[in-house]
């Protein structure tokens, strides 16, 4: 199962330090166009600055927009230093750092709907950052995957240029 409970004592965490996470929020606008793949990386390395253990961040968008780019970045900048590459011949990969973290990519699948929840439950818990490749088609839907806290979401915008959104 999801262990859903892991996320409510996750999320109620949260509140204990709520200003440490306004402020890293605040330091990231709603929405930035990147001009390269690196620039997005030094996005999510930003973005990573905001995340605690037990947070479960949604990443979306088109097949080559970037997910795993951002994903990759922000890696690198919770301490992962082995390659970060979408996982496509498992559902997802966990990778050693200071605080572990989940990579999950879904995006060949239709949300969580036809998977089973089990596969899933060795990446997802409350002692690991997770980061979720999510479809574009799929439900927006936090709930999912248990009280998740983030969304981004990565659009083309011609050329190398996306545009990323960030809740
Ligand atoms: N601004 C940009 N941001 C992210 N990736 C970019 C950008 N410009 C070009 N790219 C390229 O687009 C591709 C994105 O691939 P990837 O991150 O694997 O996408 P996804 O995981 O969404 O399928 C990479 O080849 C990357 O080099
Ligand atoms: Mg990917």
């Amino acid at each position: 199962m999801l262990r859903r409970e892991n996320y409510d004592s996750a999320a109620r965490g949260h509140e204990t330090r709520p200003e440490k996470r306004r402020d890293c929020a605040r330091q990231l606008p709603d929405s930035v166009q990147t001009a390269s793949a690196a620039d997005t990386e030094a996005l999510g390395a930003q973005f990573a600055a905001s995340l605690r253990r037990g947070d479960v961040v949604l990443v979306a968008g088109e097949l080559g927009a970037g997910k795993t780019t951002f994903v990759r970045g922000a890696c690198r900048a919770l301490g992962v230093t082995v390659p970060v590459t979408s996982p496509t011949f498992t559902i997802g990969q966990r990778y050693p750092a200071p605080v572990p973290v989940s990579h999950i990519d879904l995006y060949r699948t239709d949300g969580l709907a036809h998977e089973e929840p089990d596969l899933l439950a060795d990446y997802l818990g409350p002692d690991a950052i997770v980061f979720v490749e999510w479809p574009p088609a799929a439900p927006w839907d936090l709930a999912e995957v248990g009280g998740a806290a983030r969304r981004v979401r990565i659009a083309h915008a011609g050329g190398d240029r996306r545009l990323v959104e960030i809740d």
